[in-house]
């Protein structure tokens, strides 16, 4: 059931768990994220990046492949279609094609361009039902193209973007896209604390969520966070898995080169490592 991501989230936030998003990439990836979150009767987002957006032909193509595909497994637990990182354009390019959640990342503007940017977009998509997510301080790293050199946000400023009436907040906690360097310092609690302090019942949202600690993740949830995004551990599962079955000559193998047969190793795994997420941020039986 394709829903906008605010009530999912708000409920998230007052039981004290987190909801997953998870990039797609392409058909296989969408369908194992969905198929998991249907099985353990959870709330789940589809983050599509602009890159990815791109590769998929474009959001119009997402958009439909997501609301059909959401229809033809008869998938009736909440499913959030979310823009990640998206630019002012773009976000209005989602919310023509049937998004049902935005990301505005203007956390490289300076903070009044990005107020006045962020202001524009809610009225745009509360318009039309949607919700939007907003960005203060960099997530540091690079995804699809978006570098961001990773600095703590300001709580004042969270407070000033929460104040527009977004309807969940990202903000720089020294966590990074990809996988963490060995000399990472962990989340900054301090920074979490100020921000949740700030913004009152507003949902947070901890992106890179591939490689942080199960013990990270657990206190993050407790100090407001509702919403977590990982990507690049289901890239890493779906390649590993993938490989696994070249090497051992499966592709060679009778009709093992059936694409439906060489992608389904990658296929499983992705649906693994999104079972033990939502596991993991208390979202299992929520739906
Ligand atoms: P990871 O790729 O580090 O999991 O981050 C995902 C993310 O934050 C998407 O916006």
């Amino acid at each position: 059931m394709l829903v906008s991501a605010k009530e999912m989230l708000d409920k998230a936030r007052a039981g004290k768990y987190a909801v997953g998003q998870f990039n797609i990439n392409n058909l296989e990836w969408t369908k194992a994220i969905l198929l998991t979150a249907q099985e353990l009767n959870s709330p789940v987002i589809l983050g599509v990046s602009e890159g990815a957006g791109k590769y998929m032909t474009g959001f119009e193509t997402v958009a439909a492949m997501v609301a059909a595909m959401d229809k033809s497994l008869g998938i009736t637990v909440p499913v959030a279609l979310h823009l990640d990182h998206g630019s002012f354009e773009g976000c209005y390019k989602c919310i023509k094609a049937g998004f049902t959640s935005i990301m505005f990342d203007g956390s490289h503007f300076p903070i009044d361009e990005n107020i006045a940017k962020t202001t524009e977009l809610v009225s745009a998509a509360h318009h039309l039902g949607l919700s939007i997510e907003a960005e203060v301080g960099a997530i540091g790293g690079e995804e699809d193209g978006v570098v961001g050199k990773g600095e703590c946000a300001d709580p004042k400023e969270c407070k000033q973007i929460a104040d527009l009436g977004v309807d969940f907040l990202a903000a720089g906690i020294g966590n990074i896209h990809g996988v963490y360097p060995a000399n990472w310092e962990g989340l900054s609690f301090e920074t979490l604390a100020a921000v949740n302090k700030e913004v009152g019942e507003m949902p947070l949202v901890l992106h890179g969520g591939t490689g942080i600690p199960d013990d990270q993740i657990t206190k993050a949830i407790s100090l407001g966070v509702a919403k977590i995004n990982v990507n690049t551990e289901c890239q890493l599962v779906f390649a590993e898995a993938t490989r696994g079955y070249i090497e051992a000559g499966k592709d060679k193998q009778g009709k093992g080169f059936d694409p439906r047969k060489l992608l389904a190793p990658g296929f499983e795994a992705i649906k693994a490592k999104v079972k033990e997420k939502m596991e993991l941020f208390g979202s299992v039986g929520k739906a």
